[in-house]
């Protein structure tokens, strides 16, 4: 099959939806990959996200979920990059045994197509996101959800639930390697909420690695100038500033690689990164706490 095939849709007409507003900022990230797919110097690449946005009636979602500030769009693909960077790290250390990937938070992202590549018949692939979110999903990218049968090497699930339901850790397998990948999801829980999930997850499987972004507490401060946000009821929760804070979620959990969005999108006075702290953005980067504004973190247990 050719990859443009495998998300046209089994729908005819832009749908429209009806999310929650921490639901609707997955919009946002498919919005940032389909215009970086469009400019001639692509991190991603993600060519099936232009042909997904436009299968859904954008006017169903906040205005502000659409920012046309290329830097957001920078820092949602560096970030995306990066993970799948180490999603590989991982599947080709585990090339020859059985592992499990858990992709919390998936949206409507295909780093599960991305990285089918790099995954064999060892490979158990969950992608989870919100009932609401899973739904449409299903509505948007069909034919990946009915991969399996076609393709007997591709053992993947789509499981609609909340993170902080209890119900769904049973489908994940508890026998082997873990691999949890949480992009854009760990800021919009509380601190209890992110610690008791990763407790919960390292808990149940044997061995892994968990790979995630982080806001620093600077954004959860002054969250109230994010122009993003204005307007909704989104609001980030978990600032994180040193990454062996989220490691004290268990024991066994210990931070191995740090990588600052302040190393990926360099520059003098915040000019790289996006306005998330709107005008003011410059002025707040040369305090000592925007050095962790964003984080991306590899843990391993
Ligand atoms: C910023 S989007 C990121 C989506 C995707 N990871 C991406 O990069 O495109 C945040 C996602 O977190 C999901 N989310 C937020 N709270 C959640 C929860 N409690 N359980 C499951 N998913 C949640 C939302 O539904 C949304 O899809």
């Amino acid at each position: 099959m050719a990859p443009s095939d495998e998300v046209k849709g089994s729908v005819s007409g832009p749908i429209r939806v009806k999310l929650s507003p921490v639901e609707e900022t997955m919009i946002l990230t498919l919005w940032s990959r389909a215009r970086d797919a469009a400019s001639p110097n692509s991190v991603l690449g993600d060519i099936h996200a232009q042909r997904i946005l436009d299968r859904v009636d954008v006017d169903s979602f906040s205005p502000t979920m659409f920012p046309s500030d290329h830097r957001y769009d920078d820092y949602i693909t560096v970030r995306a990059k990066q993970l799948d960077e180490w999603c590989k790290t991982f599947l080709e250390a585990h090339a020859h045994e059985p592992i499990a990937v858990l992709h919390l938070a998936c949206g409507l992202d295909l780093r599960a197509m991305r990285l089918r590549p790099f995954c064999g018949e060892n490979v158990h692939w969950i992608d989870l996101d919100r009932p609401e979110v899973v739904n449409l999903r299903r509505r948007l990218i069909p034919d990946l959800i009915s991969a399996k049968a076609k393709d007997r090497e591709w053992d993947y699930r789509l499981v609609g639930a909340s993170v902080t339901d209890e119900s769904w850790i049973e489908e994940v397998h508890h026998d082997r390697p873990l691999l949890i990948i949480a992009e854009g999801l760990f800021p919009y829980l509380t601190p209890g909420e992110g610690t008791a999930l990763l407790r919960r997850l390292v808990k149940h499987a044997a061995s892994g690695c968990v790979i995630m972004d982080t806001v620093g507490t600077i954004l959860i401060r002054y969250g109230s100038l994010m122009p993003l946000f204005r307007g909704t009821t989104v609001r980030m929760k978990w600032g994180v500033d040193d990454g062996e804070d989220v490691a004290k979620s268990h024991p066994d959990l210990h931070l191995v690689e740090t990588v600052l969005f302040r190393d990926l999108l360099p520059g003098m006075f915040a000019s790289a990164a996006p306005p998330c702290l709107g005008i003011l953005t410059p002025v707040f980067s040369l305090l000592p706490s925007w050095k962790t504004y964003g984080q991306l973190l590899r843990l391993e247990f």
